[in-house]
Protein backbone atom coordinates (compact mmCIF):
# COMPACT_ATOMS: atom_id res chain seq x y z
CA UNK A 1 0.00 0.00 0.00
CA UNK A 2 2.60 2.43 0.85
CA UNK A 3 4.60 1.87 -2.28
CA UNK A 4 1.31 2.32 -4.39
CA UNK A 5 0.00 5.67 -2.26
CA UNK A 6 3.83 6.44 -2.80
CA UNK A 7 3.49 5.77 -6.72
CA UNK A 8 0.08 8.14 -6.86
CA UNK A 9 1.88 10.89 -5.16
CA UNK A 10 4.85 10.67 -7.73
CA UNK A 11 2.52 10.77 -10.76
CA UNK A 12 1.02 13.78 -9.26
CA UNK A 13 4.62 15.06 -9.09
CA UNK A 14 4.90 14.20 -12.97
CA UNK A 15 1.92 16.18 -14.03
CA UNK A 16 3.39 19.14 -12.47
CA UNK A 17 6.54 18.92 -14.37
CA UNK A 18 5.11 17.91 -17.33
CA UNK A 19 2.11 20.37 -18.06
CA UNK A 20 2.46 23.77 -15.58
CA UNK A 21 5.96 24.43 -16.25
CA UNK A 22 8.08 26.46 -13.53
CA UNK A 23 5.08 27.03 -11.43
CA UNK A 24 4.51 23.27 -11.13
CA UNK A 25 7.70 22.76 -10.57
CA UNK A 26 7.76 24.42 -7.82
CA UNK A 27 4.06 23.13 -6.61
CA UNK A 28 5.60 19.20 -6.77
CA UNK A 29 8.77 20.00 -4.88
CA UNK A 30 5.67 21.78 -1.69
CA UNK A 31 4.26 18.54 -2.22
CA UNK A 32 7.10 16.03 -2.10
CA UNK A 33 8.56 18.02 0.90
CA UNK A 34 5.64 17.38 2.98
CA UNK A 35 5.44 14.55 5.98
CA UNK A 36 2.56 13.33 7.58
CA UNK A 37 2.55 14.70 11.02
CA UNK A 38 5.73 16.86 10.48
CA UNK A 39 5.47 19.94 12.80
CA UNK A 40 7.16 22.24 9.83
CA UNK A 41 5.84 20.49 6.97
CA UNK A 42 2.55 18.73 7.58
CA UNK A 43 0.67 17.40 5.33
CA UNK A 44 -2.21 19.83 4.31
CA UNK A 45 -5.64 17.82 5.78
CA UNK A 46 -5.47 17.46 9.37
CA UNK A 47 -6.27 13.29 9.29
CA UNK A 48 -3.23 12.40 7.41
CA UNK A 49 -1.27 14.01 10.29
CA UNK A 50 -3.18 11.64 13.08
CA UNK A 51 -0.70 9.34 14.66
CA UNK A 52 -0.91 6.12 13.09
CA UNK A 53 0.62 3.41 16.04
CA UNK A 54 -1.81 0.67 15.91
CA UNK A 55 -3.21 -1.68 13.56
CA UNK A 56 -6.52 -0.70 14.44
CA UNK A 57 -6.38 2.58 13.77
CA UNK A 58 -4.55 1.67 10.19
CA UNK A 59 -7.49 -0.29 9.22
CA UNK A 60 -9.98 2.11 9.94
CA UNK A 61 -7.93 4.45 7.88
CA UNK A 62 -7.52 2.46 5.38
CA UNK A 63 -11.52 1.82 5.36
CA UNK A 64 -12.58 5.14 6.10
CA UNK A 65 -9.91 7.75 4.48
CA UNK A 66 -8.87 5.66 1.72
CA UNK A 67 -12.52 6.12 0.62
CA UNK A 68 -12.31 9.41 0.80
CA UNK A 69 -9.67 8.85 -1.55
CA UNK A 70 -11.84 6.84 -3.94
CA UNK A 71 -14.46 9.94 -4.26
CA UNK A 72 -11.74 12.54 -4.60
CA UNK A 73 -10.05 10.29 -7.35
CA UNK A 74 -13.58 9.32 -8.72
CA UNK A 75 -14.32 13.04 -9.21
CA UNK A 76 -10.81 13.77 -10.85
CA UNK A 77 -11.43 11.13 -13.04
CA UNK A 78 -14.36 13.27 -14.47
CA UNK A 79 -11.94 16.06 -15.33
CA UNK A 80 -11.80 18.13 -18.35
CA UNK A 81 -8.00 17.86 -18.05
CA UNK A 82 -7.41 14.58 -19.59
CA UNK A 83 -4.14 13.56 -18.34
CA UNK A 84 -5.37 13.98 -14.65
CA UNK A 85 -8.42 11.74 -15.40
CA UNK A 86 -6.32 8.88 -17.37
CA UNK A 87 -4.38 8.85 -14.09
CA UNK A 88 -7.11 9.11 -11.71
CA UNK A 89 -8.74 6.26 -13.15
CA UNK A 90 -5.77 4.07 -12.60
CA UNK A 91 -4.95 5.09 -9.44
CA UNK A 92 -9.15 3.71 -8.79
CA UNK A 93 -8.05 0.61 -9.34
CA UNK A 94 -5.05 0.60 -6.28
CA UNK A 95 -7.79 2.63 -3.92
CA UNK A 96 -9.83 -0.15 -4.34
CA UNK A 97 -7.34 -2.82 -2.64
CA UNK A 98 -6.54 -0.46 0.22
CA UNK A 99 -10.16 -0.37 1.03
CA UNK A 100 -10.10 -4.22 0.83
CA UNK A 101 -7.49 -4.24 3.75
CA UNK A 102 -9.40 -1.81 5.94
CA UNK A 103 -12.38 -3.54 5.13
CA UNK A 104 -10.89 -6.55 5.79
CA UNK A 105 -8.64 -5.58 8.87
CA UNK A 106 -11.88 -4.83 11.03
CA UNK A 107 -13.59 -7.58 9.85
CA UNK A 108 -10.80 -9.71 11.20
CA UNK A 109 -10.65 -7.95 14.29
CA UNK A 110 -14.27 -8.19 14.99
CA UNK A 111 -14.36 -11.54 14.29
CA UNK A 112 -11.58 -12.51 16.69
CA UNK A 113 -14.31 -10.58 19.43
CA UNK A 114 -16.60 -12.38 18.71
CA UNK A 115 -14.68 -15.84 18.88
CA UNK A 116 -13.27 -14.57 22.07
CA UNK A 117 -17.18 -14.17 23.28
CA UNK A 118 -17.88 -17.52 22.68
CA UNK A 119 -15.08 -19.03 24.13
CA UNK A 120 -15.58 -17.28 27.42
CA UNK A 121 -19.68 -17.28 27.00
CA UNK A 122 -19.62 -13.76 27.84
CA UNK A 123 -20.85 -10.05 26.66
CA UNK A 124 -19.14 -8.74 29.51
CA UNK A 125 -16.35 -6.15 27.20
CA UNK A 126 -14.48 -5.89 30.55
CA UNK A 127 -13.50 -9.83 30.23
CA UNK A 128 -13.16 -9.62 26.49
CA UNK A 129 -10.26 -7.15 26.81
CA UNK A 130 -8.87 -9.03 29.82
CA UNK A 131 -8.86 -11.40 27.17
CA UNK A 132 -6.69 -9.82 25.19
CA UNK A 133 -9.58 -8.95 22.66
CA UNK A 134 -10.94 -5.52 21.29
CA UNK A 135 -14.71 -5.24 22.54
CA UNK A 136 -16.88 -4.07 20.35
CA UNK A 137 -17.87 -0.17 22.20
CA UNK A 138 -13.63 0.03 21.40
CA UNK A 139 -14.51 -0.36 17.56
CA UNK A 140 -17.46 2.20 17.36
CA UNK A 141 -14.88 4.38 19.20
CA UNK A 142 -12.30 4.08 16.82
CA UNK A 143 -15.04 3.81 13.51
CA UNK A 144 -16.86 7.50 15.09
CA UNK A 145 -12.94 8.70 14.88
CA UNK A 146 -11.72 8.04 11.64
CA UNK A 147 -15.16 8.19 9.84
CA UNK A 148 -15.71 12.02 11.13
CA UNK A 149 -12.08 12.88 10.40
CA UNK A 150 -12.30 11.62 6.96
CA UNK A 151 -15.73 13.32 6.48
CA UNK A 152 -13.79 16.39 7.26
CA UNK A 153 -11.78 16.02 3.96
CA UNK A 154 -14.41 16.54 1.91
CA UNK A 155 -14.63 20.70 2.40
CA UNK A 156 -17.04 22.97 3.61
CA UNK A 157 -20.49 22.36 2.82
CA UNK A 158 -21.05 25.46 0.98
CA UNK A 159 -17.44 26.34 -1.06
CA UNK A 160 -16.21 28.63 -3.79
CA UNK A 161 -13.52 26.36 -4.55
CA UNK A 162 -15.58 23.08 -5.02
CA UNK A 163 -17.32 25.59 -7.35
CA UNK A 164 -14.54 27.03 -9.15
CA UNK A 165 -13.05 23.59 -10.14
CA UNK A 166 -16.28 22.04 -10.84
CA UNK A 167 -16.97 25.49 -13.37
CA UNK A 168 -13.59 25.40 -14.42
CA UNK A 169 -13.82 21.90 -15.44
CA UNK A 170 -11.04 20.84 -12.99
CA UNK A 171 -13.16 18.26 -10.92
CA UNK A 172 -16.52 16.62 -12.03
CA UNK A 173 -18.84 14.75 -9.51
CA UNK A 174 -17.79 11.14 -8.90
CA UNK A 175 -19.70 9.38 -11.65
CA UNK A 176 -20.82 12.58 -12.93
CA UNK A 177 -22.91 10.54 -16.08
CA UNK A 178 -25.66 9.83 -13.86
CA UNK A 179 -26.54 13.48 -13.06
CA UNK A 180 -29.13 14.86 -16.07
CA UNK A 181 -27.30 18.36 -15.90
CA UNK A 182 -23.29 18.81 -15.86
CA UNK A 183 -22.99 22.54 -16.05
CA UNK A 184 -25.49 23.55 -13.16
CA UNK A 185 -25.58 26.88 -13.76
CA UNK A 186 -28.73 27.89 -12.18
CA UNK A 187 -29.83 25.41 -10.23
CA UNK A 188 -29.95 24.99 -6.48
CA UNK A 189 -29.54 21.96 -3.44
CA UNK A 190 -30.47 22.73 0.11
CA UNK A 191 -28.13 21.92 3.40
CA UNK A 192 -28.55 22.02 6.95
CA UNK A 193 -26.78 24.50 8.81
CA UNK A 194 -26.70 25.34 12.54
CA UNK A 195 -29.40 27.64 13.34
CA UNK A 196 -27.35 29.72 15.96
CA UNK A 197 -29.40 28.83 18.55
CA UNK A 198 -28.73 25.43 19.51
CA UNK A 199 -30.81 23.66 16.58
CA UNK A 200 -30.17 23.67 12.87
CA UNK A 201 -32.30 24.83 9.47
CA UNK A 202 -32.64 24.21 5.79
CA UNK A 203 -30.32 26.94 3.96
CA UNK A 204 -30.36 26.72 -0.32
CA UNK A 205 -27.01 26.92 -1.69
CA UNK A 206 -26.02 26.81 -5.65
CA UNK A 207 -25.50 23.13 -6.63
CA UNK A 208 -21.83 24.91 -7.80
CA UNK A 209 -21.54 25.87 -4.37
CA UNK A 210 -23.11 22.32 -2.84
CA UNK A 211 -20.38 20.24 -4.76
CA UNK A 212 -18.95 18.82 -1.46
CA UNK A 213 -22.45 18.20 -0.34
CA UNK A 214 -23.15 15.98 -3.42
CA UNK A 215 -20.40 13.60 -3.01
CA UNK A 216 -20.22 13.20 1.03
CA UNK A 217 -23.55 11.77 0.94
CA UNK A 218 -22.43 9.50 -1.98
CA UNK A 219 -19.40 8.10 -0.04
CA UNK A 220 -21.33 7.89 3.15
CA UNK A 221 -23.44 5.40 1.61
CA UNK A 222 -20.42 3.73 0.63
CA UNK A 223 -18.72 3.35 3.66
CA UNK A 224 -22.10 1.90 4.90
CA UNK A 225 -21.60 -1.12 3.00
CA UNK A 226 -18.82 -2.69 5.08
CA UNK A 227 -20.41 -1.57 8.45
CA UNK A 228 -23.51 -3.58 7.29
CA UNK A 229 -21.27 -6.50 6.31
CA UNK A 230 -19.35 -6.43 9.86
CA UNK A 231 -22.83 -6.14 11.22
CA UNK A 232 -23.84 -9.12 10.04
CA UNK A 233 -21.08 -10.80 11.40
CA UNK A 234 -22.08 -9.62 14.96
CA UNK A 235 -25.71 -10.58 14.49
CA UNK A 236 -24.82 -14.43 13.43
CA UNK A 237 -22.83 -14.79 16.51
CA UNK A 238 -25.75 -14.09 17.98
CA UNK A 239 -24.61 -10.61 19.98
CA UNK A 240 -27.09 -7.74 20.63
CA UNK A 241 -24.63 -4.98 18.98
CA UNK A 242 -24.82 -2.95 16.16
CA UNK A 243 -21.79 -0.59 14.49
CA UNK A 244 -23.45 2.74 13.29
CA UNK A 245 -22.06 5.22 11.46
CA UNK A 246 -22.14 8.95 13.24
CA UNK A 247 -23.68 11.50 11.84
CA UNK A 248 -22.19 13.91 9.37
CA UNK A 249 -22.67 16.63 11.77
CA UNK A 250 -20.77 15.04 14.41
CA UNK A 251 -17.00 16.18 15.72
CA UNK A 252 -16.83 18.24 12.33
CA UNK A 253 -13.50 20.23 12.24
CA UNK A 254 -14.33 21.40 8.26
CA UNK A 255 -17.17 23.24 7.53
CA UNK A 256 -20.60 25.12 8.68
CA UNK A 257 -20.43 22.31 11.70
CA UNK A 258 -17.49 22.57 12.90
CA UNK A 259 -17.29 22.88 16.59
CA UNK A 260 -20.47 22.63 16.96
CA UNK A 261 -20.76 19.83 19.38
CA UNK A 262 -23.52 17.06 18.46
CA UNK A 263 -24.32 13.73 20.13
CA UNK A 264 -23.27 10.80 17.59
CA UNK A 265 -26.49 10.75 15.83
CA UNK A 266 -25.95 14.57 14.95
CA UNK A 267 -28.32 16.51 17.97
CA UNK A 268 -26.68 19.75 18.64
CA UNK A 269 -25.40 19.83 22.65
CA UNK A 270 -24.39 22.27 24.80
CA UNK A 271 -19.97 21.82 24.94
CA UNK A 272 -20.60 20.72 28.52
CA UNK A 273 -22.51 17.93 27.90
CA UNK A 274 -19.93 17.21 25.02
CA UNK A 275 -16.93 17.35 27.31
CA UNK A 276 -18.85 15.05 29.53
CA UNK A 277 -19.94 12.21 27.30
CA UNK A 278 -16.98 12.47 24.82
CA UNK A 279 -15.32 9.43 26.27
CA UNK A 280 -18.35 7.27 25.55
CA UNK A 281 -17.98 8.47 21.74
CA UNK A 282 -14.31 8.90 21.19
CA UNK A 283 -11.09 6.76 21.59
CA UNK A 284 -9.97 8.19 25.04
CA UNK A 285 -6.51 7.41 26.75
CA UNK A 286 -7.39 4.38 28.28
CA UNK A 287 -8.73 3.21 25.08
CA UNK A 288 -5.82 4.07 23.13
CA UNK A 289 -3.48 2.62 26.00
CA UNK A 290 -5.54 -0.83 26.14
CA UNK A 291 -5.12 -0.85 21.62
CA UNK A 292 -1.45 0.28 21.89
CA UNK A 293 -0.72 -2.61 24.30
CA UNK A 294 -2.24 -5.39 22.06
CA UNK A 295 0.08 -4.45 19.61
CA UNK A 296 2.59 -7.21 20.05
CA UNK A 297 5.04 -8.51 17.51
CA UNK A 298 4.10 -11.82 15.96
CA UNK A 299 5.92 -13.59 13.04
CA UNK A 300 5.91 -17.19 13.28
CA UNK A 301 4.30 -17.88 9.86
CA UNK A 302 0.48 -18.85 10.29
CA UNK A 303 0.34 -17.72 13.65
CA UNK A 304 -1.96 -14.93 14.41
CA UNK A 305 -1.79 -11.94 17.35
CA UNK A 306 -4.37 -12.92 20.07
CA UNK A 307 -6.95 -9.42 18.71
CA UNK A 308 -7.13 -10.25 15.35
CA UNK A 309 -8.39 -13.54 13.68
CA UNK A 310 -6.65 -15.21 10.42
CA UNK A 311 -7.38 -13.92 7.23
CA UNK A 312 -10.08 -16.11 5.31
CA UNK A 313 -6.97 -17.25 2.33
CA UNK A 314 -3.51 -15.45 1.74
CA UNK A 315 -2.25 -12.98 -0.77
CA UNK A 316 -2.19 -14.61 -4.54
CA UNK A 317 -4.17 -17.74 -2.73
CA UNK A 318 -1.29 -18.50 -0.96
CA UNK A 319 -2.20 -20.05 2.05
CA UNK A 320 -2.13 -18.70 5.36
CA UNK A 321 0.99 -19.71 6.61
CA UNK A 322 2.66 -18.90 3.92
CA UNK A 323 5.96 -17.11 4.62
CA UNK A 324 5.81 -13.36 2.95
CA UNK A 325 8.84 -12.00 4.80
CA UNK A 326 12.05 -13.77 5.30
CA UNK A 327 13.23 -11.97 8.56
FE1 LIG B 1 -5.02 4.56 -0.82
Amino acid sequence: MNVEEGRHLWAMVYLLHAHFGRDGREEAEELLMRHSGDADKPRIPGTFNEPMDNWLSFFMFTYFTDRDGKFQLKSFAESAFDPLARTTRFMLTEEAHHMFVGETGVGRVIKRTLEVMKELDTDDWKRVREHGAVDLPTIQKFMNFWFTSSLDLFGSESSSNAANYFANGIKGRPDEAKFADHREVDTSMSIKVPDGQGGMKDEDISVRNGINEVTRPEYIKDCNVGVTRWNMAIKRAGVPFELKLPSSRFRRSVGVWANVPTTPEGQPIGQAEFDARKDEWLPNEADQAFIKSLMQRVTEPGKMAGWIAPPDRGINANAVEYEYVKL
